[in-house]
């Protein structure tokens, strides 16, 4: 009997000090072992002061106990008292906080922002977390349980923050069926079939994630939209989702079919001139504000990859956004207008076709449109350069899209941490009014002075048991939700706090991490895509590479379209003697990129058509360069592997063991990329891998006849 007991309590530790499925994300609050960091908690955390009742306040309450009963291994009490430790609450809520002379710095946080300041009464110091709002508050308590979580000195706190950017999205493509598109985690994790009545707890474990780095809306529906979600069985389904995020103050919005009034309305047309089309939308808007009163709006794809739009009667993007607009303006709704847009008809170099069609509407959408533009000009590339749409369109609101799932990225079996990829475009300077424009004082609204204000991530989640298939797709989601709130932070900081919150506090730990993942981005581009070269991968699926491919049935779904190799060189000659991409660039952007001598190498071939002895600033010939940065993309990932080898003694098992798997897979997948790609486009250098280097143990033919018919994310 003993002898069971004894062997229960064993696997009982065993099992929860070693094993951790990654559910809990960044919100694990482990027991925190630095013992005298703990005293000091202990001693100054021994009671909460936090009055209110309302729904979100109660769920700050519920986080904030549960977070210091984790760490601190002890209950912490609710009670009357001001000098217990911690005072929290609204002006409104809290009798302590209006007692505080913090008006000044309440009056800079707004509706969404917090204070944390370090207080005294009766000699002890008192935290008090205090906004002007129930949501402020629950930010708040998120924020104060992160510097817990990252073992943070509660002394001397003044912390006065709020969101730089107002709509801090996610955007799931996510079909009724549950299929995700380009999902690699697994399903959809709305139960369509379930709701209303069943209110998964994953929906609250989802809504508790995104407020605790600040995400306040999302788009539960593919932007390939089905127009069923806008039927009444749909949309009361849809309410009970928004009803168990409210009280994280995350809205919810849907996609919206364009051609609805015809499938579901039974109208012969969708013309957004048509006043019963018009009339159509607006009470089918105010039918879903019936069931949902906040619901956020609409994210609309329009005239894209075969999805329906006003172009169809000869209207423009103005006409359709604005059609909807309308219909939701009286709600206090916005609309997301999306500018990925390209035309099967138009021969033009398909990076300039959403400037294109997007520039000269400028300032004719309503005030509640934003356009939704991805971070680059062509799809979610390892990297590419900024939209040139975030220079032009200056009267109208822009929002960010970037992708957290990892379409083109290794799917959700490579690391790649994003924040460096997102900082890039950042702070890249559009020189719309003047040096300094950059491109985050366009999102953020107050280069141009606009109120609304966006960023959003396609989302990588699924119901895989850590919600992102790799553990560190977790760190995309949390950096586009630290960014959005505040795009001044850096990868580093980000990366650090993940880290901590994620896995450990251990120095050794988080140096090792942090650099893997700072690097990770690098090596990718290497592996993939050095030196500026796009969209060589995988047809349909995108998964892997095959540069050779030219069989799809439009041109710019073709590789070779993009990188356009012969033998005379490689690479998309954008400039004024090629496409002329770059003329939708501030001069001051244009002349760098257009200079082949001033052109940073990492874009060469995005903007160039390089000889294959073109000298490199490395002294290299290009081909040479090529195959350098491709075998520095394979040995980065071996650098990745070895490092993250030595911190088993400080992660748990099982994501000790994931990453270290799929680490392996990722250099096999690398080593694919590097040899298929150099072995390809030898076929136009005719030039021999540098002797140095070890020989790809494939056949070119051999790449080439590898197929992909189950690849997954392609499901409708
Ligand atoms: C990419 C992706 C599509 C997606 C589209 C979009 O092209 O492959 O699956 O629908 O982007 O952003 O609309």
């Amino acid at each position: 009997m003993k002898k069971t007991i004894c062997l229960f309590l064993y696997l009982f530790v065993a099992f929860t000090v070693f094993a951790d499925n990654g559910y809990r994300l960044w919100l694990r609050y482990e027991p925190i072992t630095n013992g005298p960091l703990l005293n000091t908690y202990k001693n100054h955390i021994t009671g909460i002061n936090f009055p209110g009742n309302s729904a979100t306040l109660l769920a700050a309450k519920d986080e904030l106990a549960m977070g210091l009963e984790g760490m601190l291994a002890k209950k912490i009490p609710f009670v009357n008292s001001v000098a217990a430790g911690l005072v929290i609450g609204t002006p409104a809520s809290s009798p302590a906080i209006a007692n505080l002379s913090i008006k000044d710095q309440l009056a800079k946080v707004g509706n969404e922002g917090f204070v944390i300041i370090t207080t005294n009464s009766n000699q002890k110091n008192v935290t008090a977390i205090a906004a002007n709002t129930d949501i402020g508050v629950l930010y708040g308590v998120f924020h104060f349980l992160r510097l817990l979580q990252t073992q943070q000195s509660l002394q001397r706190l003044s912390i006065v923050s709020s969101p730089k950017i107002k709509h801090r999205l996610l955007n799931h493509w996510d079909n009724l069926s549950r299929t995700v598109e380009r999902g690699y985690a697994g399903f959809s994790i709305w139960d369509w079939h379930k709701l209303p009545d069943y209110i998964d707890q994953r929906y609250i474990d989802y809504a508790r994630a995104n407020a605790s780095i600040g995400i306040n809306g999302t788009v539960v529906t593919n932007v390939n939209a089905n127009a069923m979600v806008l039927t009444k069985e749909l949309l009361i389904k849809a309410a009970a989702l928004a009803k168990a995020f409210r009280p994280y103050g995350i809205k919810l919005y849907l996609t919206a079919r364009f051609s609805a009034p015809i499938e579901i309305g039974k109208l012969k047309t969708a013309d957004p001139l048509d006043p019963q089309v018009k009339q159509w939308w607006k009470d089918k808007v105010n039918e879903i504000y019936s069931y949902i009163p906040d619901f956020g709006g609409f994210l609309i794809k329009a005239n894209s990859e075969g999805q329906p739009g006003p172009q169809d009667y000869k209207r423009n993007h103005a006409d359709g956004a604005n059609m909807f607009a309308d219909a939701v303006a009286p709600h206090g709704g916005i609309v997301m207008w999306r500018s990925f847009v390209y035309s099967s008809e138009s021969p033009e170099d398909r990076l300039k076709q959403p400037y294109t069609e997007f520039t000269p509407l400028d300032g004719k959408f309503r005030e509640n449109v934003a356009v939704q533009v991805k971070n680059g000009p062509l799809d979610f590339q390892p990297r590419e350069p900024f939209s040139p749409l975030f220079g032009s369109m200056k009267k109208t609101p822009l929002f960010m899209e970037y992708q957290l799932t990892q379409e083109y990225l290794g799917y959700a079996t490579h690391l790649v941490y994003m924040a460096p990829l997102f900082k890039d475009v950042l702070n890249a300077d559009t020189y719309s009014k003047g040096p300094g424009s950059t491109v985050a004082r366009v999102i953020d609204g107050s280069l141009q002075g606009h109120s609304v204000s966006g960023m959003a991530g396609v989302a990588n989640i699924g119901n895989d048991i850590n919600w992102t298939g790799h553990p560190f797709g977790q760190a995309n989601w949390y950096t586009l939700g630290r960014l959005a709130w505040d795009h001044e932070l850096s990868s580093e900081h980000i990366a650090n706090e993940w880290i901590k919150q994620t896995f450990s506090n251990n120095k050794q730990f988080v140096d090792t991490v942090r650099k893997i993942m700072l690097e990770s981005q690098e090596a990718m581009v290497n592996y993939m895509t050095p030196l500026g070269l796009h969209h060589i991968m995988g047809y349909g699926h995108h998964y892997g590479p095959a540069p050779w491919f030219d069989k799809a049935s439009r041109a710019d779904w073709n590789p070779v379209y993009f990188h356009k190799a012969d033998a005379a060189g490689i690479g998309f000659d954008r400039t004024s003697k090629g496409s002329n991409y770059l003329s939708q660039y501030a001069p001051e952007v244009r002349s760098k990129y257009e200079n082949i001598s001033t052109c940073p190498e990492e874009y060469l071939l995005w903007f160039h058509h390089v000889a294959w002895d073109h000298k490199m600033k490395s002294g290299r010939t290009l081909w040479e360069e090529l195959c350098f940065k491709y075998y520095s993309g394979v040995e980065a990932v071996r650098v990745m592997q070895k490092e993250w080898n030595g911190m088993k003694n400080y992660v748990d098992k099982q994501r000790f063991e994931q990453v270290r798997q799929l680490l392996a897979v990722q250099e096999k997948e690398a080593v694919w990329w590097r040899n298929s790609c150099l072995l390809y486009f030898q076929t136009f250098s005719k030039m021999p891998i540098p002797a140095n280097y070890e020989k790809p143990d494939q056949t070119l033919e051999y790449y080439k006849s590898l197929s992909f018919p189950l690849a997954p994310g392609t499901g409708h």
